[in-house]
């Protein structure tokens, strides 16, 4: 379904009932990427996944998607669906948006879940890289990241034995419109360090991690562990950077374990 924010429209789905989960997807994807998890839990809570703007069915406003104005549309969701205190799922670029959202709205979050993320901002280099794409993609189109991106974000066991799984992730990118990619890119590289946050959150969070992801290594949860004074790690073997669709069972539990443990 689809719902106005002021300048934007969200698409999101809404499933189940009870307890709401908020599911935020990484970059550059949508929120099918989240399909199997909204299957296992639409049955035990009301799980809610968005087309972050510039993504999926959402609106692809031009400019710059900062990490605070996507948390401030998911604040603006949150209110028109009268929920005051939800449990947030971020997976990488959503794991920024989450933390961005924790720092301006801390009292609407029940739990946390910080997915193969990381609390700090970009390293130079990494900023720099952004921008190089964001020209490449001006130039040559987003034909270079469906190329490159599966094997950045599937450790190498995913790669090589599940070809069906290399070719969902192809076509969700392909999904994504190049304006919304550019606004992202640009926001991410913008985006500040939170990671002086961590030691305020109150609420539990769970940090997962993947032990092969090469995007962001097990040591930056680590980091963000040793700083949350609630955290839990759980670190998901043969998975990469999206620990989520690589072992979904294993992931799914973890959700699960964490809604039951209070
Ligand atoms: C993501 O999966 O959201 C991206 O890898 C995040 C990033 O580029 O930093």
């Amino acid at each position: 379904m689809k719902v106005r924010l002021d300048d934007i429209e969200v698409y999101f789905e809404d499933r189940g009932k009870g307890e709401p989960l908020l599911f935020l997807h990484g970059f550059p994807f949508d929120h099918q990427m989240w399909s199997s998890q909204l299957g296992a839990l639409a049955g035990k809570c009301r799980v809610i996944a968005p087309d972050l703007r510039g993504f999926g069915d959402s609106s692809r406003p031009e400019g710059v998607y900062t990490m605070t104005r996507f948390a401030d549309d998911l604040r603006k969701l949150l209110d028109q669906l009268e929920i005051k205190k939800v449990t947030m799922i971020g997976l990488s670029m959503g794991g920024y948006i989450a933390l961005a959202f924790a720092e301006r709205c801390q009292g609407r979050l029940k739990r946390l879940v910080l997915s193969n993320t990381r609390s700090a901002a970009d390293a130079e280099s990494a900023r720099k890289n952004r921008y190089h794409a964001v020209e490449r993609i001006k130039e040559e189109g987003v034909g270079f990241l469906i190329r490159d991106m599966p094997e950045k974000v599937l450790c190498p066991l995913t790669l090589k034995s599940r070809p069906e799984l290399v070719e969902v992730v192809r076509h969700a990118i392909e999904r994504q419109p190049s304006v919304g990619i550019i606004g992202a890119l640009q926001g991410m590289a913008q985006r500040k360090d939170r990671t002086s946050l961590l030691k305020e959150i109150t609420v539990p969070t769970l940090v997962i991690a993947g032990r092969e992801d090469s995007l962001i290594p097990v040591d930056e949860a680590e980091q963000m562990i040793r700083e949350l004074p609630r955290g839990h790690l759980e670190v998901i073997a043969a998975a990469g950077h999206l620990a989520n669709l690589e072992q979904p069972r294993i992931y799914n539990e973890l959700l699960t374990g964490f809604l039951r443990s209070g």
